[in-house]
């Protein structure tokens, strides 16, 4: 354990939250987020806060993020519209033990994406420690991800080894395991079949995921295809009855289950499939792991993320992660503490 009381801890946080017409629609990243930054708060280290907010495609300001969160959650979060200039160096200056702000938003910045290391050294310099605590972003090779390590002691938040000690169960689960694949992502979502083909019992798949598998002759026996659907012009927009019972039949009979990804086109109102599934799985017992943006966020909705054995807060990350065992955030941070060994 780190002892960082009156330190500087260059924090890498996900509050890239779902914005529509500039009102915050979704804040569980935030929540998850919250013990942690807390209990650094706690023991009197002086907190830097960064992080990216992506608003289709633009990079806005995160003052009305700021705001939001300081008004739900921390009263004492400053926010500085600057990131390693004046500004924001003369803020960490007058940071206490216990403080904490939030600087402007990484991507306005051209050396955050492409991670150039002039960039990642100027973060680095503003603190004494770096906690990667954004296990949702850490799939994008961002210098705030994988080249800040390189400058400076480094390690992960809880939250984020938290997520990896409980999407790892994937990796030797408990049998039988259905992994229930969903959502419109394609490109992110075959590597996962791929490689769950071996380990998983079933595969259930609905959402636009189906149409991907209906030209395919002979798709393999534990790919669970729906055998009805709400379906117009060969597109599929909800899982029909009888395709819905039989993912909670499998669900119901299984010790492990993985979901990922709406049934059906959820934001259209196609929600029925969806629906029927998120409710009996909050009512099992089984161990069941869920995550992916849009499923949490409806399951947030719906009030029943707390029944939830596990609540992943990462989309992409999270399909990369299953697929590939690693991510570059975390490899960053593995090669950073190799480093600081060979050091000593
Ligand atoms: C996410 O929302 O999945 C992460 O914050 C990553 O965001 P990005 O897709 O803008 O990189």
């Amino acid at each position: 354990m780190i002892n960082i009381k009156n330190k500087k801890v260059l924090m890498r946080v996900d509050f890239n939250l779902p914005i529509v017409r500039g009102k915050v629609q979704d804040d569980f990243r935030v929540r998850k987020v919250l013990p942690s930054i807390k209990k650094l708060n706690k023991q009197g280290g002086k907190l830097i806060l960064i992080s990216h907010l992506n608003v289709e495609g633009r990079y806005p300001s995160l003052e009305k993020v700021a705001a939001f969160i300081r008004k739900r959650y921390l009263k004492n979060l400053i926010f500085v519209k600057d990131l390693t200039g004046p500004k924001a160096k003369n803020a960490v200056l007058n940071l206490e033990s216990g403080g904490m702000v939030l600087l402007e938003n990484l991507r306005k910045y051209r050396g955050e994406e492409g991670n150039a290391p002039s960039f990642a050294k100027k973060l680095a310099k503003l603190a004494d420690i770096y906690i990667n605590e954004a296990f949702s972003a850490s799939h994008r090779p961002h210098a705030s991800i994988v080249g800040v390590p390189k400058y400076l002691p480094s390690c992960f938040g809880e939250l984020f080894k938290k997520e990896i000690k409980n999407l790892s169960r994937a990796f030797r689960p408990p049998h039988p395991f259905l992994l229930i694949l969903g959502g419109k992502k394609i490109k992110t979502k075959l590597p996962l079949i791929e490689k769950f083909l071996n380990k998983a019992d079933f595969i259930a798949i609905g959402g636009k995921l189906v149409s991907e598998f209906k030209a395919e002759k002979n798709p393999p026996e534990k790919i669970i295809l729906p055998v009805d659907a709400i379906a117009k012009n060969n597109i599929i927009y909800d899982l029909g009855q009888k395709s819905t019972d039989k993912i909670i039949e499998l669900a119901q009979g299984s010790k492990f289950v993985l979901w990922n990804g709406p049934l059906g086109w959820i934001e259209g109102g196609f929600e029925k499939g969806t629906k029927k599934l998120a409710r009996a799985l909050a009512r099992s017992d089984k161990k069941i792991i869920v995550g992916g943006g849009d499923t949490v966020g409806y399951l947030d909705k719906l009030g029943l993320l707390p029944r939830f054995s596990f609540v992943s807060t990462g989309g992409g990350a999270m399909l990369e992660f299953l697929a590939k065992e690693t991510l570059p955030g975390i490899e960053a941070i593995v090669k950073s503490n190799i480093k600081n060994q060979n050091a000593k």
